[in-house]
């Protein structure tokens, strides 16, 4: 059976300051932190064996995975002392797995659908070396681009351009065979995307797409973090309230506002679009639209907040 590393050192600075104290991968998405949607969604596909590479802001997992029985999963912690760039990270972090067995990698900020069984399917049904998800975007100006030959082989790794070739991107799954792993150098900074996978298509490495359009977005942003969360919400309702929040009768969530574990919301507020993390507290008859208000943080009555980042000690708008 296959097993997981999911990559979640980095520094997230496009989500600063949310990010300061809290890892990317650990901001919630629908009440529960990124990196659980994709434990989840790897444990779909089969997967029971897990390592968190993590650098930036370490100890912030292991107190809530533990060691992954709660999630009927094993997980093991991969700490680089100083971040070694995606692929340095997965060389570091399969020294902790010890497998013979093909090796998914899931890039931490990336919430996708796709169906990961198959993809691991075709993958060994080709002997490949890596098996990339691919989806396609309308336009994929903002995104290297990765085209494929008639039998989904990839052909090159094309850096952001103004007229790309073709609208298929990386949509940062990988399955690798283990042996292919071996070949990164280890405690070296590698980045995988800019330097492993085109060395590899260049060596003429048995690279395939696997081109799957299901529901896929990068959180990496502000903006694509807020629309995630409140799309799963809007799936069930108009606001969602997790267990151990205090919600007063009067206030009002919409929009997709989700309202984390042990957070309190005053009477006649209004919460449109947002996300409110553990802990924070809004007053009594706060407006709070499209924004984040960190774990935590205290919003004063009537304050009306819109597009903005409030963390324990400051109120940023959020860059549009
Ligand atoms: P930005 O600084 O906002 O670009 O975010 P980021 O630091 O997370 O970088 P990026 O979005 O390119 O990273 C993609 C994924 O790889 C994220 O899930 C990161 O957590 C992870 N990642 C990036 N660099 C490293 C690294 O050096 N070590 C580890 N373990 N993970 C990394």
């Amino acid at each position: 059976m296959a097993v997981a590393i999911l990559l979640v050192g980095g520094f997230g600075t496009r989500l600063m300051p949310l990010t300061r104290n809290t890892p990317k991968p650990m901001l919630t998405v629908a009440g529960i932190p990124v990196t659980e949607h994709q434990l989840m969604m790897a444990k779909k596909a089969g997967i029971t064996q897990i390592v968190l590479a993590t650098s930036y802001l370490s100890d912030v997992f292991t107190p809530y995975f533990g060691d992954g029985s709660q999630w009927g999963m094993s997980i093991k912690y991969a700490v680089e002392k100083e971040p070694l760039g995606t692929g340095g990270a997965i060389r570091n972090a399969a020294q902790l797995l010890d497998t013979q067995e093909s090796v998914v990698i899931l890039n931490g900020d990336v919430l996708s659908s796709h169906d990961l069984a198959e993809q691991i399917r075709q993958h060994e049904a080709h002997d490949a070396d890596v098996t990339l998800h691919l989806t396609q975007v309308e336009d994929a100006r903002a995104f290297g681009c990765v085209p494929t030959d008639a039998e989904g082989r990839v052909t090159a790794f094309l850096e952001k351009m103004d007229n790309p070739v073709t609208n298929q991107i990386n949509a940062g799954c990988y399955v690798f065979n283990p042996r292919v792993i071996n070949t990164i150098p280890l405690d070296t900074v590698v980045s995988v995307e800019r330097e492993t996978f085109p060395q590899l298509v260049s060596n003429g490495a048995k690279i395939y797409g696997f081109l799957e359009n299901a529901y896929w977005l990068d959180i990496g942003t502000p903006k694509a973090l807020l629309k995630a969360s409140t799309d799963i919400v809007l799936r069930t309702g108009p606001g969602l309230a997790m267990p151990g929040s205090i919600i007063d009768p009067s206030a009002q969530l919409t929009g997709g506002s989700c309202v984390g574990r042990g957070a309190s919301v005053g009477a006649g507020a209004h919460i449109d679009g947002s996300i409110i993390e553990a802990g924070a507290v809004i007053g009594s008859q706060a407006i709070i639209t499209n924004s984040f208000i960190a774990a935590g943080a205290v919003v004063d009555k009537e304050a009306k907040i819109a597009s903005s980042f409030v963390t324990k000690g400051e109120i940023l708008p959020i860059p549009q």
